[in-house]
């Protein structure tokens, strides 16, 4: 078997399982397209027929909020049909594999999988066994990918400032157990972030060697000083052995984004978080209530990034459908 790409023979996106690897340029392409699916706030949400006729299934076997609503909200948006797997209700509990649930949607005409899994490689390898013409979607794998997270986030920095070069951005928190923080690392040194900073207690530091172009710092006051975008994380409770886990009132005393805290960044930096927050741990209410904070922004832009991956994938698959 030839080494697994997320590209088709004609070098364009047919999966998205990883921001590793794709370039400046197409990243660009993606953040442009999604653009133009966002809309004033209050005014109806941007639409079209282009993946009418298309069928997406959501295959979510972690909880999630705002990636599978928006998966859902991205797919019908498009004039798609839109399937929610619930796992728990899936003869996956019954002992049905994982490809063999695939193929069964497969045979009811599912064009594109949305796959959210706690199992490392388990989107790669679906993707490497699904018919030509099928494309898969992580939709957070692990605690290693969330391709579309990584998206979003780029696309609410851009809209604030501008881009990326001059920029000083903070990743603070649980980076360890952080799919969003490996995404993030993956896009931002794509587009090649100014300086780019892991933020963390040592026991939620990945491994050295990883995240190499990243500069470590051990304290948040340090991490965040002179910050233009301070990207804060949850504690990943469900990645750690219960004895791991920080007790939150001592995590939030020396890890938490306070107000007195976020005037060490610089004065029109902007604060971030992917949701779901626990708030008055790893960011107070303040903070994540008050004028610096784009988390809401962030919720919007999932939107319109899952619009253009899927938008993305499908057209690229007609393309490729016409070279056949
Ligand atoms: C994140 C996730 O599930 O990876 N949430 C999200 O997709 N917005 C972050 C988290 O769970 O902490």
């Amino acid at each position: 078997m030839p080494p697994f790409s997320q590209f088709d023979s004609s070098g364009r996106l047919r999966h998205l399982i990883t921001l590793d690897g794709l370039s400046d340029e197409q990243i660009r392409e993606l953040l442009d397209r999604a653009q133009h699916y966002l809309a004033p706030r209050g005014s109806i949400p941007v639409r079209s027929r282009d993946l009418e006729g298309t069928t997406i299934a959501n295959i979510f076997n972690e909880p999630s909020t705002r990636t599978r609503s928006s998966f859902e909200l991205a797919g019908l948006r498009l004039g798609a049909d839109v399937l929610n797997l619930e796992i728990q209700l899936s003869s996956r509990v019954k002992g049905e594999t994982v490809l063999d649930t695939i193929h069964t949607l497969e045979s009811m005409a599912v064009d594109v999988f949305v796959i959210r899994d706690a199992e490392p490689g388990i989107t790669q390898f679906v993707a490497e066994h699904v018919y030509d013409h099928v494309s898969v979607l992580s939709a957070g794998e692990a605690h290693l990918t969330h391709p579309t997270q990584g998206l979003l986030d780029a696309l609410t920095i851009l809209r604030h400032k501008g881009g990326f070069r001059d920029l000083s951005v903070a990743v603070v928190g649980d980076v360890k157990h952080s799919r969003v923080a490996r995404s993030a690392y993956h896009i931002f040194t794509a587009l090649r972030v100014g300086e780019l900073r892991i933020v963390a207690p040592e026991a939620l530091m990945p491994p050295s060697g990883e995240m190499p172009d990243a500069v470590r710092f051990h304290s948040i006051e340090e991490g965040i000083a002179h910050c233009d975008v301070v990207m804060m994380l949850r504690v990943q409770r469900e990645r750690m052995a219960q004895a791991a886990i920080p007790d939150p009132h001592d995590y939030h005393a020396r890890w938490g984004l306070t107000a007195s805290r976020l005037q060490l960044a610089r004065p029109d930096a902007i604060v971030m978080h992917p949701g779901p927050m626990n708030r008055e741990v790893e960011i107070s209410s303040e903070v994540a209530d008050g004028p610096r904070s784009v988390i809401r922004e962030q919720v919007i832009n999932g939107v319109a990034v899952r619009m253009a991956v899927l938008d993305t994938v499908i057209s690229n698959r007609r393309k490729q459908g016409d070279n056949r």
